[in-house]
């Protein structure tokens, strides 16, 4: 987490890093800062607990002229979020500035050492002994900036971006990176150096993404790129496919709101120019790579993280109910610490829009050690994930801002679903007459998820009688079951009001201890297989006074009887009921967290990408 952004050029580099911040806000909002080093070879910095706009309200009209600089956005790690631990730190003898987005694993060996030897700590950050390292070698040695930067990075274990600011060589910035993103944009006499693409597209388009044991000395024309262990390399120049609409509100109170919305036209964008209906094909490059190991693969391993962990359940019932493989889905923080057994025969899938948490990568690390061939569905392009895989398949959802996952999980999984069907036909497990029915029915899904949109007004009304709930239960079965799972996750995520998913027949043991006339109980209880028995277990509430609110198909107008409110979302297969069943939960949570005045797209303690174990 974290987000960093810096500027070395022709402009004025305080308003280019403030707005950089605000785009980057999404990875941590506990508090921000900026180090601007000016013409008279000054560092001028100002720091603030909280969010960047309270950063700009203490900066107000001080000097702030410089056309170098960097700021941060803080995720708490090491050290509580106030002014003291926020970035940027500066070393002993102000000599040079860092920001820093990951955590230095031997901190405290080196922080000791140092201390030992007269440094004086400010502040409990990893970040601070790192720049005090630096200090030290450059000294120490009397090396240039450069190689003070270098030689003290081969001495440090954990996962960093960082950016370095020195007060004597203001022509230049270095940033690094392991573990943590890191992009470059190349202006015109001017760069840039972000966690993600979106505080430099309004700039130029064309980026470098800095690899793994990289620095990159960066002055306003030119940038050289070397490894920690001096090689030089030629970087590689890539042109950005994210456009500044796509990271702007357009309209809408909230990043959610609007992501929300874009579904159908992100659902699309997942899958279009990958189906083909009349000819019943499926091309994804990533899977027809592998179509030989596909053919006879013995088992699929998903993992992921939070609601990416929750398409991958979708995956399981996908991957199973068509390409008859049986498949494991795990938590990536769980998997890696359990000694799985993995060979060289598996497939293991890594899912994850922002491609670069730390405990999915660390799986697919782990998986890739013991032979297994390794595979991602990721939405953030370049990030650390499809660059570590064997293949891949981008879920083109654009970018999500909001920290609540919405168009990124409906994305996920409709590629998981090219995939299960594209795997399928390899492997003869699918006719081509049922193929065409399918691929037919999900290129109605987006005028399907935009119908369920429709019911938006309806569920403010349902939002409004329930808001001051302390607890809900989210229930399905089958295909349902993980969009109870990511249903209460969102609820739990922006509202803060405890949620559980429960598969609803689980519920008699033990769940259903808790219902009582407060209590609201969420069901998907579309006309799939187990309707029947979902309308038993919505009973089973009733008789308790649970407060129903159905998930229904359109048509059904038993259910009125069954539920106090009913949402309707159009008939569909069942394989693709995930991709229309969210939506109405993700609206519910929505309109639940305004009505509680949260801060939807930034809810507290949360960060989008969690780059820390
Ligand atoms: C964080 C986010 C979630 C996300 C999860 C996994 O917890 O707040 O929205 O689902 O990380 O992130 P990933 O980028 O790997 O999908």
């Amino acid at each position: 987490m974290c987000g960093i952004v810096a500027y070395i050029g022709h402009r004025e580099a305080y308003p280019i890093v403030v707005k950089g911040l605000k785009r980057l806000e999404y990875r941590g909002y506990d508090s921000a800062g900026v180090a601007l080093l000016n013409e008279k070879k000054e560092f001028l910095v100002y720091k603030k607990t909280g969010k960047v706009s309270d950063l700009e309200a203490s900066v107000g009209t001080q000097d702030t002229h410089a056309h170098t600089g960097m700021g941060h956005t803080r995720w708490a790690t090491h050290g509580a979020p106030n002014d003291l631990n926020a970035h940027p730190h500066l070393s002993q003898n102000g000599e040079f500035a860092i920001i820093h987005n990951g955590i230095i694993e031997n901190y405290a060996s080196l922080k000791k050492a140092l201390i030992d030897r007269g440094h004086i700590f400010k502040s409990e950050t990893d970040t601070e002994v790192l720049i005090h390292l630096i200090e030290e070698i450059a000294k120490n040695n009397e090396v240039t900036f450069e190689e003070a930067v270098r030689m003290s990075l081969t001495q440090v274990v954990g996962a960093y971006a960082i950016v370095i600011l020195s007060k004597t060589n203001p022509n230049y910035l270095i940033g690094a990176r392991k573990g943590s993103p890191m992009v470059i944009g190349v202006g015109e006499g001017e760069h840039f150096i972000a966690s993600d693409a979106t505080p430099i597209v309004e700039y130029t388009r064309n980026v470098i993404y800095l690899n793994d044991g990289e620095l990159a000395i960066v002055d306003n024309q030119k940038l050289t790129v070397k490894t920690i262990d001096n090689t030089i390399k030629t970087p590689y120049i890539q042109e950005l496919e994210i456009n500044l609409e796509s990271i702007e509100k357009g309209g809408f109170d909230h990043f959610m709101m609007k992501e929300i919305f874009e579904q159908p036209r992100s659902i699309l964008d997942s899958y279009r120019g990958r189906i083909h209906v009349n000819e019943a094909t499926i091309t994804m490059a990533g899977i027809d790579a592998f179509e030989d190991k596909l053919k006879n693969i013995k088992r699929i391993i998903i993992v992921g993280c939070g609601t990416s962990w929750h398409a991958g359940l979708v995956g399981e019932y996908l991957f199973e109910d068509f390409a008859r493989i049986p498949v494991e889905v795990e938590y990536a923080s769980e998997f890696r610490y359990r000694n799985p057994i993995i060979n060289e025969d598996d497939f293991v899938i890594a899912i994850s829009q922002s491609g670069e948490t730390a405990d999915t990568l660390a799986a697919l690390e782990l998986a890739k050690s013991k032979g297994a061939t390794i595979f991602g569905i990721c939405n953030v392009v370049g990030s650390s994930i499809p660059r570590m895989t064997d293949a891949g398949a981008y879920t083109h959802a654009g970018p999500e801002i909001g920290v609540a996952s919405t168009k990124a999980f409906t994305a996920q999984v409709t590629a998981l679903t090219l995939m299960a069907l594209s795997i399928a036909q390899k492997r003869g497990t699918i006719s081509t007459v049922r193929l065409r029915e399918l691929l037919t029915e999900l290129e109605t899904i987006p005028a399907k998820v935009e119908k369920t949109l429709e019911s938006n007004d309806y569920i403010k009304t349902i939002a409004a009688q329930i808001k001051d709930t302390r607890n809900a239960l989210y229930l399905g079965r089958g295909y349902g079951f993980p969009i109870a799972l990511e249903g209460a996750l969102k609820l739990k995520e922006i509202s803060y009001i405890h949620a559980e998913g429960y598969p609803a027949a689980e519920m008699k043991h033990g769940p259903i201890a808790l219902i009582d006339e407060e209590m609201p109980v969420v069901v998907i209880a579309t006309q799939h297989s187990n309707y029947e028995k979902v309308i038993s277990n919505i009973q089973e509430v009733r008789a308790r006074k649970g407060k129903v609110i159905a998930i229904a198909t359109k048509g059904d107008e038993h259910i009125k009887e069954q539920a106090d409110h009913v949402i309707y979302i159009p008939e569909c297969e069942e394989a693709m009921l995930p991709l229309l069943a969210t939506i109405p939960l993700q609206l519910l949570s929505y309109h639940i967290a305004v009505m509680r005045e949260c801060n939807v797209d930034q809810p507290r303690n949360l960060a989008k990408s969690v780059t820390v174990e």
